[in-house]
């Protein structure tokens, strides 16, 4: 694998899946294949999980790792060509992506949309841009349009708590996922529900689950992103007999970037739980308790977003692995 940015990427996601949970059980496996290769990874925006669980990842394989806060210890980057650089930039991604690609020999790279500008963010100039100049393997800590390692641990973490009895596999039954829309008071980008549903997708088509999503009108998510997907508009009938209730904000792709208004009722809690069946609740964090999602159910026992975001490392080294197994 040269490239991880969506789930496109990955020729067999069953067997990301069993990788990741085969490091899980022995982390330190492979613990030679990174030997005197370098990771850098490249922040232009925050992170607490992205950041942490993949240098672990790089560190468990035997990698050096090298973080660079672009946003706020790099010189300030222009991405546009045929442009006189008289203004505030400094440096241009041609040169800073490829100078960083000297250094490494695999990079990740955050990066979020402005959600000012649709198409601009859903070209992925700086994502798409950083990839060419680099010249290295690059891993996606999170784009404009996606999050690919959030969403590979969101299914490794489906896949290994499966509530479905092994016969019952056999006859053709998987669990019901529900990606449910929540209130939120700032406008948030598409790229975690967006490659949610690119991944859920894909693991319907495949037989591994069932996938619906729920949003108030005006919050659909681009098409593109959600092949085979049920939708719906109605959160309770949606998450009616669920397994899985994946609860997230967004902000609007058809009025891109606004938070339009909604009805009452789309936050998740314990009176919400009872229609579903047992259902476990996921999240990929940072959560505003109360607001996206109640604390009843963070503090509960169907909360299962400690346990998903500790799969963010299996998940990255999984991704990591299969980058080195390449370039040896
Ligand atoms: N879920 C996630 O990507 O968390 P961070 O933004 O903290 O990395």
């Amino acid at each position: 694998m040269k490239l991880f940015s969506s789930v496109h990427d990955v020729a067999d996601i069953k067997q990301l899946v069993s990788s990741a949970l085969a490091l899980k059980a022995s982390p330190y496996a492979y613990g030679d294949l990174g030997k005197n290769k370098t990771l850098g990874l490249v922040f232009m925006n925050p992170s607490l999980r992205t950041r942490l669980s993949t240098q672990k990842a790089a560190l468990n394989l035997g990698m050096n790792v090298m973080v660079m806060n672009m946003d706020k210890e790099g010189w300030a980057l222009e991405t546009q060509d045929g442009i006189v650089m008289n203004g505030t930039t400094v440096e241009h991604i041609r040169e800073a992506a490829a100078v960083m690609g000297e250094y490494c020999d695999i990079l990740g790279l955050r990066s979020f949309p402005k959600l000012q500008n649709r198409d601009e963010d859903y070209n992925e100039e700086f994502f798409n841009k950083f990839v060419k100049f680099c010249g290295v393997p690059v891993v996606s800590l999170e784009s404009a349009t996606r999050h690919p390692l959030q969403s590979l641990a969101d299914l490794i973490t489906i896949t290994e708590t499966n509530p479905v009895p092994i016969a019952d596999r056999a006859k053709g039954i998987v669990p019901k996922v529900v990606l449910a829309w929540a209130p939120h008071i700032k406008p948030l980008p598409q790229a975690v529900p967006n490659s949610f549903a690119e991944w859920m997708s894909r693991a319907q088509q495949e037989g591994m689950l069932d996938f619906t999503i729920a949003q108030p009108a005006g919050f659909e998510l681009a098409e593109s992103f959600t092949p085979g997907a049920k939708i719906s508009h109605n959160l309770d009938e949606a998450i009616a007999n669920a397994d899985y209730v994946y609860v997230k904000n967004w902000s609007s792709y058809k009025e891109y970037g606004q938070i339009l208004p909604f009805p009452d009722g789309w936050m998740m809690d314990n009176e919400k739980l009872k229609l579903t069946n047992n259902a476990k609740v996921m999240h990929c964090l940072p959560v505003r308790r109360d607001l996206e999602l109640a604390s009843e159910i963070l503090d509960g026992p169907n909360s299962l977003v400690i346990h998903e975001a500790g799969n963010r490392l299996w998940s990255a080294q999984a991704v990591l692995k299969a980058m080195l197994e390449e370039i040896k």
